[in-house]
């Protein structure tokens, strides 16, 4: 394993107390502090500039969505904040802790998921987490178990052996089971399958409930959606929106496709939906607030099938911030 992959996981285990603290009875260094500051932080690989000048405070306690298409610094912002890259402007703390200067002491108590999980070939994921546990110094065995059954793994498996999304499990089951008080969680459900993005979901919500902070990154809007008090929009490597989900509630919106069983009829779209003919017997409809008012337009009118997803960020993006999606959401040429 690279030098890099050893310090991944090392984060992801740094040694802890435990048992754990949920995030309101943190004492010492930290208390009271927010579990994430950065200011102005900055960062470029040569004549990249993968972040730029990111101000961010994240509460103890909060569930934290981190939104952005590929490419766009999320990445890059979670490598900062475990100091495993130095930023090239600019500060961040964990627990009111230097990120880089005091690596040791501000990653005490932080549990990371890496996009790509990293992880040791020849042992089985039960080892894996027996392992990180005594790196850690501790964890919570009985929530694991529960985990491993939640996530259907089979733990005696060698992790050569796993799917990425097996391996991602691993990884995953062992930063919640740490019931560490900040979770940095970078894209964790890339490589799950629907039912384990439930299973995620109700693990997360746990963490929440036992107090602790997530800091969850992901370029799936209904995902944040799902499971975040506040949300911030990075793109091209700048924070460009940020709020609760109410106050960003204007980025959601559906297409709805409904196929007729002969030619469309001329519809009059209720407000806040726009309507185009895309054939002779398909209507699409960009709906941006609750689709009720159009299912009641297209009761009795004939619907063969309907169809509904949700847009791609790259979709969101083109229609509230002006810029094509491609590269991470810099704008194009
Ligand atoms: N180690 C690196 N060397 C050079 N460029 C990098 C490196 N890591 C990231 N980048 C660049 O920085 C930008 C942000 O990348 P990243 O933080 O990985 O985005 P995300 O996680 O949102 O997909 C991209 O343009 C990427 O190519
Ligand atoms: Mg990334």
């Amino acid at each position: 394993m690279s030098g890099g992959a050893a310090r991944r996981i090392l984060c992801c285990v740094s040694p802890v107390s435990t048992p754990p603290r949920a995030a309101g009875e943190r004492s010492g260094p930290g208390a009271g502090a927010p579990a994430i500051s950065a200011r102005a932080l900055g960062k470029r690989y040569g004549a990249t500039v993968a972040l730029d000048g990111l101000d961010l405070e994240i509460a103890q306690g909060e569930v934290y969505g981190f939104l952005g298409p590929n490419g766009s610094g999320k990445t890059t912002t979670i490598r900062l904040l475990l100091g495993l890259h130095r930023a090239s402007s600019g500060s961040a703390r964990l627990f009111g802790l230097d990120c880089f200067s005091a690596a040791a002491l501000a990653h005490r108590d932080v549990a990371y998921v890496a996009g790509e999980p990293a992880l040791w070939p020849a042992m089985t994921a039960a080892e894996t987490f027996e392992f990180l546990a005594r790196v850690r110094g501790g964890t919570d065995t009985r929530y694991r178990a529960q985990l491993v059954e939640r996530f259907q793994l089979d733990p005696s498996r060698k992790v050569r052996a796993l799917s990425k999304g097996n391996r991602q499990k691993v990884q995953l089951i062992a930063a919640l089971a740490s019931r560490a008080p900040l979770l940095l969680l970078d894209e964790p459900t890339a490589g799950l399958d629907p039912l384990m993005e439930v299973a995620f979901r109700d693990s997360v919500r746990e963490a929440r409930d036992n107090g602790q902070t997530v800091f969850l990154s992901s370029h799936i809007l209904s995902e944040v959606e799902a499971l975040c008090d506040r949300v911030g929009i990075l793109r091209a490597g700048r924070l460009i929106d940020e709020g609760t989900l109410q106050q960003l509630r204007h980025l959601s919106a559906q297409t709805v496709e409904a196929t007729f069983a002969g030619a469309a009829p001329e519809l009059a779209a209720p407000d806040g939906v726009s309507v185009e003919r895309v054939a002779a017997d398909t209507l699409r409809f960009e709906v941006a607030g609750p689709v009720g008012p159009l299912l009641d337009t297209l009761a009795g009118r004939g619907v063969l099938s309907i169809t509904s997803r949700e847009p791609s960020l790259e979709e969101v993006f083109l229609h509230h911030y002006d810029t094509s999606g491609g590269d991470g959401g810099r704008p194009s040429p």
